[in-house]
């Protein structure tokens, strides 16, 4: 199978999403001189081409792509095609209405915006084969195609007669027989018994709540048909041009895609990040969407879209100060990312659109914004001895996304529980730690991980669970939150409220009730290591240990001197339970204590509050978020590969600034690693 690796040999590949066809042909030459002054090594073409491509059914246009592919080739830029499917042209929705996808009432779904499809529909499957392998065809051999981008931001719901028909198959496959559906459903509450499958519809809106394992079953589903439209393009490029890897674009911690499954069918993993320059915790986030990307990847992966600047999708929508695009984009070599990319080349002049940032905004290459995307285009040529490397992690949080559909049913305790707040949260209090943490999904062999985190995982399989036991069991250090292991794979609750080896392990005999918090409503809670104590808030539990020490109480309100914090030993290992979510000071101390008692540390003793610092390999990034300057003591001497500049004893860090550290005795300390590609030796 294809690799990043055959795609970036030994570069960090930069670049962004490149859309011609807004622009008349003297820009296509304005945009390689530009983009070879930038030190842009890669463009992702195509993606909203389909109009354009086919601009009538089964009519091709393919003479400008031509055109475009040759310059860019000539330029010496490589390409990452992409597959047009994500946006079909109003002929499709036009000639053939059953494509469009209908809400959950029924309403069509109209083109004029983009995603307009139902990934059901044999008819915009079959048209989009036929791009793909005309696609794969014209420009399998095209000397600049060295990768594929495939539709984008996978995301669509239809809940239409053509769906139904699918979703009856699918759960033909899951369940076998209609008892087994009737079981798993729990179809005997509120008399909704089937006894036919063609009885059986996605969760439509209804007079009240719908059946939640229905519902589960249809985010299950429709994460499956559309990886189902992702795979037949994908066979078709495999098939056709074995040599080019193939990815799609995942959007951050989203919801609607099983992220695990999906990572499994790419030979490289691609993300979109945008963390919003107000947020003061916009640093953390970005983080765990990378750490989050790279566990997915299971090595190096792809930052195919970030803004030079300001979105427009947001009610306000901020500029990068100077030298945060700069910081954050290092932030994800840190990470792991092996390709820098943007959203977009050019910022267009028309559309939805215009005011969102590109690489080239719309005051021209003399722009701040421009000037900065070509310092960081000529730095970026200095990593490539941190390309492959890896990220070394000591810690995991458990994720998974049937745990996330299932908490987000109608019904529950709390319409507050916001599942990724609460991950965002808890991967906060690590980061901040700088103890560098993988995700991983709960059936994942967890033995090297001397610390392993739970947020919260209302979900947990029996394999699950005894991989939890099995962990603590042998040694690990496992920090357990709130609502988690209460219900199967079929969202049934588990008897007792809580798993009963979920118990044991913890030390817990009963949660009595869970007490969920409203807005404003907090609880406060003390312990040798709270000494001050602590606010909570969101979810707090009345609770009954067993064989677990409490080393935080509640005081006051309803729960008065109840447990907050638990700690058992169990086996050779030892359980925490938190069954609330602590503000962050307290939270950040609580995996702190964890790891501390597991031999977890930081990368580096004393590092000032806002620098991250990080592994890649031998090479150690240091990165200011702080607002401050910020300076971090070295243990020893080390060579910033940026500037080549030597650090003795300790390294100076003005706000938004980073460098990259490689030990003195580093194969390359000076500077890039070897590098052969075109643009190298013709600029
Ligand atoms: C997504 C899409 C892009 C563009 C950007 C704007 O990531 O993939 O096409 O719309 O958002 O931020």
């Amino acid at each position: 199978m294809p690799e990043l690796s055959d795609v970036t040999r030994g570069r960090i590949l930069y670049g962004g999403d490149y859309n011609p066809e807004q622009w008349p042909r003297s820009v296509w030459r304005e945009d390689v001189r530009l983009m070879r002054e930038a030190r842009v090594t890669t463009a992702t073409v195509g993606v909203f081409s389909w109009a354009r491509l086919e601009p009538r059914p089964g009519a091709r246009d393919f003479g400008w792509l031509d055109e475009v592919l040759d310059l860019l080739h000539e330029g010496g830029i490589e390409v990452c095609l992409a597959t047009p499917t994500a946006s079909p042209p109003p002929w499709m929705g036009a000639r053939h209405p059953e494509t469009l996808p209908r809400d959950e009432s029924g309403a069509t779904v109209w083109y004029g915006a983009r995603n307009q499809f139902c990934a059901s529909s044999p008819i915009y499957c079959e048209y989009a084969l036929r791009i793909t392998e005309d696609l794969a065809e014209r420009y399998g051999g095209h000397p600049a195609v060295r990768m594929w981008h495939v539709g984008n931001e996978y995301g669509t719901h239809c809940w239409c007669d053509t769906t139904a028909r699918h979703f009856r198959r699918w759960l033909r496959t899951r369940y076998g027989g209609l008892d087994a559906l009737n079981e798993a459903w729990g179809t005997a509450f509120w008399s909704q018994r089937y006894d036919s499958w063609e009885e059986i519809i996605p969760p439509r809106r209804a007079q009240y709540l719908v059946n939640p394992t229905q519902a589960l079953d249809f985010r299950r589903f429709t994460s499956d048909a559309l990886l189902e439209c992702f795979t037949t393009e994908r066979d078709v490029l495999a098939d056709r041009t074995p040599h080019a890897p193939v990815t799609t674009n995942f959007m951050p911690l989203f919801i609607g895609q099983d992220g695990w499954a999906w990572a499994a069918e790419e030979d490289v993993v691609s993300v979109d990040v945008y963390p919003d320059p107000k947020d003061p915790h916009a640093a953390a986030y970005g983080a765990m969407v990378q750490d989050l990307t790279r566990s997915q990847a299971g090595g190096p992966w792809v930052l195919m879209e970030q803004a030079a600047g300001p979105v427009n999708w947001r009610g306000v929508n901020h500029p990068k100060p100077p030298g945060l695009m700069r910081l954050w984009s290092l932030q994800a070599v840190a990470r792991g990312a092996d390709v820098v990319c943007f959203f977009q080349w050019r910022q267009s002049r028309q559309g939805s659109e215009k005011f969102h940032s590109g690489m080239v905004p719309h005051a021209g290459e003399h722009s701040r914004t421009f000037q900065q995307v070509r310092g960081l285009g000529a730095e970026l040529r200095r990593l490539g001895g941190v390309v492959g490397r890896g990220v070394p992690a000591g810690a995991a949080i458990l994720h998974d996304w049937h745990a996330w559909w299932a908490t987000v049913q109608d019904g529950r305790p709390s319409a507050r529980l916001d599942y990724p707040q609460v991950v965002r949260a808890w991967h906060r209090a690590l980061w901040e730690q700088n103890l560098t943490t993988d995700f991983a999904h709960p059936h994942a062999d967890l033995t090297d991980y001397a610390l392993v985190a739970v947020p919260q995982l209302y979900l947990l399989t029996d394999e699950a669970l005894d991989n939890l036991v099995g962990y603590v069991r042998g040694g690990g250090t496992l920090v357990c939150g709130f609502f988690t292991g209460v219900a199967d794979e079929d969202d049934r609750v588990r008897p007792g409220g809580v798993d009963q080896r979920l118990r044991d392990l913890l030390g817990i005999r009963t949660v009595h009730e869970w007490w969920p918090l409203d807005e404003g409503e907090t609880v406060t809670a003390h312990g040798p290591s709270w000494p001050a104590g602590f606010t909570a808030t969101l979810w707090s539990e009345d609770l009954e240990p067993s064989t677990a020490e409490t080393v935080a109480r509640i005081k006051g309100g309803e729960l008065d001197g109840g447990p907050a914090i638990t700690r058992n030993r169990h086996g050779a290992g030892t359980a925490w339970y938190v069954s609330t979510l602590p503000e962050p000071a307290a939270l950040r101390a609580l995996p702190a204590r964890a790891a501390d008692e597991a031999g977890l540390r930081p990368p580096l003793p004393g590092l000032p509050e806002g620098v991250e610092a990080v592994f890649r390999g031998e090479h150690l990034f240091l990165l200011n978020h702080g607002r401050t300057p910020a300076v971090v003591p070295l243990p020893s001497a080390r060579t910033d590969l940026l500037t080549g500049r030597v650090y003795d004893t300790e390294v100076g860090l003005d706000r938004s600034a980073a460098v990259v550290l490689a030990p003195l005795d580093s194969p390359h300390p000076k500077g890039a690693a070897p590098c052969t590609e075109r643009l190298e030796s013709s600029s």
